[in-house]
């Protein structure tokens, strides 16, 4: 599973690295980024899925 961040939704609520830090960081202005590549890890799936339940935008997708 890899996630993504698409950057015309995201307004920088920043709940994403919030839930699930070892897979968003933030820009230098505040709008999230997915770590690498965006791969999730087993460990990383639940996070992943409570910070896609989670952005007001609907900014991330979990392909
Ligand atoms: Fe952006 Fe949503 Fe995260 S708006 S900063 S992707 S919680």
């Amino acid at each position: 599973m890899k996630a993504r961040i698409d950057p015309q939704r995201c307004q920088g609520h920043g709940r994403c690295h919030d839930l699930a830090p070892g897979l968003f960081t933030e820009d230098g202005e505040g709008y999230g980024q997915v770590i690498g590549d965006g791969t999730v890890s087993p460990d990383e799936e639940r996070p992943a899925r409570l910070a896609l339940a989670n952005c007001p935008e609907r900014a991330i997708d979990l392909l």
